[in-house]
């Protein structure tokens, strides 16, 4: 491999990158000519910064089909972790009990720890099989009386595996109970449809599908959600009040939103929508299709979490992330072998989900994780293979 061999990006699981062009654009117009507050003040630019913040709430409201179909309910945070914490801590209360599963993120299990922890809660969580798969029965089997939210990650970071929202959704609705989904890894690759799978909230992040920059994301609240806010100050309405204002979305979002990222997003949000609908997934599971079957062919190779995988197939209901390990060689040598002789950026370790690494049996040191974008070709896919069987032999 030349020394000079361009960067070959294979960590889009935890941000894509690069983003469409169209992003920096809007974003860098945005900054030199309308970087103004919105809905503080009535000057044409400010307005004009609220209508372009409505219009991305919009976007989200159609995205993610609420059925509660109001855009204010829509609320920006910094990321997915500011979005899970937001409806984790402004749900439950005293004496509630939590049912998650060990595929979470740890934006979800250290809120939970730390709430349990402080005496607020008590939580169980839903194991996976072997194949990276959560059994929607299981979740029916760990309900109590006191169970008031259940939170489930639509896939899997780690083995990218999609789960049954919708059977989940479904259990959830018909006890009374709140289903907060996770959507940090399919927002913008595959359908998030709230009133298909009866989710009441749906935490998302801007910076990895949806294409946006790092820094914006959010919680969508659907109808008859009793959500609390977590934080307190200035929103531009009411200010002679003391107590912050109860309506959406003020209820949820205190101080000044950021502006620069909402533009980048809804510029993210636009370039998918001008693609045909599902041509993005098609063209990254085809990348992580070719890169499983020819991890087949390796015999030090092992694919976790798909159960098809030492066939050589990507089982329909995988996103193109994919967790590896090799024989004989641990994670990190293998992220750095690829990274200082390939210029191949992976992503090596835990991935933020302990649990789901003790599920599959990679607790130990954790995995090598291959996460396909919108901007990797059949020639990277060819390129990390033939890496790989450098390593491997
Ligand atoms: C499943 C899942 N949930 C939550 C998060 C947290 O996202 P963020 O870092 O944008 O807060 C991630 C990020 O990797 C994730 O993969």
């Amino acid at each position: 491999m030349p020394e000079s061999a361009p960067l070959i990006y294979l960590d889009n699981a935890a941000t894509s990158f690069p983003k469409p062009a169209t992003v920096a654009t809007a974003m860098a117009d945005f900054l030199t000519h309308r970087a103004v507050n919105p809905g503080r003040s009535g000057f044409d630019l400010s307005l004009d910064t609220g209508r372009m913040v409505d219009r991305a709430r919009q976007q989200l409201d159609r995205l993610f089909n609420n059925p509660a179909v109001d855009p204010d309910r829509s609320i920006f945070t910094a990321n997915a972790t500011g979005a899970l914490n937001l409806a984790i801590q402004g749900i439950c209360r005293p004496g509630d009990h939590v049912v998650a599963t060990v595929l979470e993120h740890n934006s979800v299990l250290r809120p939970l720890f730390m709430l349990r922890k402080m005496g607020v809660i008590t939580f169980d969580l839903v194991a996976c099989d072997a194949g990276g798969h959560l059994d929607p029965g299981d979740f029916a089997r760990l309900i109590k009386p006191a169970t008031r939210l259940v939170i489930m990650t639509h896939a899997s970071n780690v083995c990218g595996t999609v789960q049954h929202a919708a059977e989940v959704g479904a259990l959830c609705r018909g006890r009374g109970i709140l289903f907060l989904l996770d959507a940090a890894q399919t927002a913008g690759l595959i359908s998030v449809d709230m009133a298909a799978m009866q989710a009441d909230l749906v935490a998302f992040t801007g910076h990895k599908s949806l294409l946006g920059p790092a820094g914006i994301g959010g919680l969508v609240v659907g109808p008859d959600v009793d959500i609390r806010s977590t934080s307190w100050g200035g929103t531009g309405v009411n200010s002679s009040l003391e107590e912050h204002p109860g309506d959406f979305p003020w209820r949820l979002e205190a101080g000044t939103l950021n502006t620069v990222g909402i533009t980048g997003l809804a510029a993210g949000l636009d370039w998918i929508a001008d693609r045909r609908s599902g041509s993005i997934l098609d063209h990254e599971r085809g990348l992580a299709e070719k890169f499983v079957a020819g991890c087949s062919r390796m015999e030090k190779v092992s694919v976790h979490g798909c159960a098809t995988a030492d066939r050589g197939i990507l089982p329909p209901d995988h996103l193109p992330v994919i967790s590896v390990t090799v024989a004989g060689r641990s994670p990190e040598e293998i992220g750095l072998f690829l990274d200082t002789d390939w210029n191949i950026a992976v992503r090596t370790g835990l991935h933020c989900a302990p649990l789901a690494h003790q599920a599959l049996g990679t607790a130990a040191a954790g995995s090598v994780r291959f996460s396909f974008g919108p901007f990797n070709t059949d020639q990277d896919v060819e390129t990390v293979l033939e890496a790989l069987q450098h390593l491997a032999k």
